[in-house]
């Protein structure tokens, strides 16, 4: 059976995969699915709403977000996946620094990965998707055409992130970013459901001293 085509760029954060995700996905017109924005969304949904249900993690947790889900409107295009809840575009609220700190204790609940899971398939069931996160090709997509895991070092890592939230208009200092990359890092890395591992058969490919073109161009020469 042919592989379908998906390919999969995962890694920490600040390992440039989001950006290197977008520009690979309009080079090939295939639709970019940043799994993370739907973490994001499910953790601003609990701390708006039901933020001691976010602290517990039980079945009450589930069974809030399963019926909020209606409410919720995924998207994806070539730009990356757009989410609405009630219509109204979710973005900045998806970037708070709130949202940031809490988004790996939903993360590392089993029943919001499987939930989160069944979204990102049924999105790509048509195939021609980029996906991009932390378990695309270990557990979402094992069958994808190509796998790639992005690295870089703490220190160039801290300094994206510090750029994204000064560009947001966040004033933050390089230390807090990098305590917060760390961090998050740490929870991503050793939760017992879906940790942030290499997949099988993923190249991995240092960022640090890379532009981004020069790491689009290392993967188009590597796909299949
Ligand atoms: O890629 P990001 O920074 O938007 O991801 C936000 C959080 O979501 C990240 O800290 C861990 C979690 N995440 C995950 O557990 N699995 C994924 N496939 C993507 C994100």
């Amino acid at each position: 059976m042919r592989a379908p085509e998906i390919i999969t760029i995962d890694g920490p954060a600040g390992s440039g995969k989001t950006t290197v995700a977008r520009m690979l996905a309009r080079h090939l017109g295939w639709r970019l699915l940043e799994s993370g924005s739907l973490y994001r969304a499910l953790t601003w949904l609990a701390l708006s709403e039901a933020p001691e249900l976010l602290k517990e993690r039980g079945p009450r947790l589930m069974k809030f977000l399963r019926e909020r889900l209606p409410d919720l409107r995924f998207e994806a295009s070539e730009k990356g996946l757009s989410l609405f809840f009630r219509e109204k575009p979710l973005r900045e609220e998806l970037r708070l620094p709130e949202v940031e700190a809490r988004v790996s204790e939903l993360a590392a609940v089993p029943e919001v990965r499987e939930l989160v899971g069944e979204i990102l398939r049924e999105l790509a069931r048509e195939g021609r998707v980029v996906a991009e996160g932390r378990d695309m090709g270990t557990v979402v997509f094992p069958e994808a055409q190509a796998k790639f895991f992005l690295t870089a070092s703490d220190e160039v890592r801290a300094e994206r992130r510090l750029r994204d939230w000064r560009a947001q208009g966040l004033s933050v200092t390089r230390e807090e970013v990098l305590a917060s990359l760390k961090a998050r890092d740490q929870k991503d890395s050793t939760r017992k459901t879906a940790p942030l591992t290499i997949p099988q058969g993923a190249l991995v490919i240092d960022t640090s001293e890379k532009s981004p073109e020069e790491v689009l161009k290392e993967i188009l020469s590597r796909l299949p």
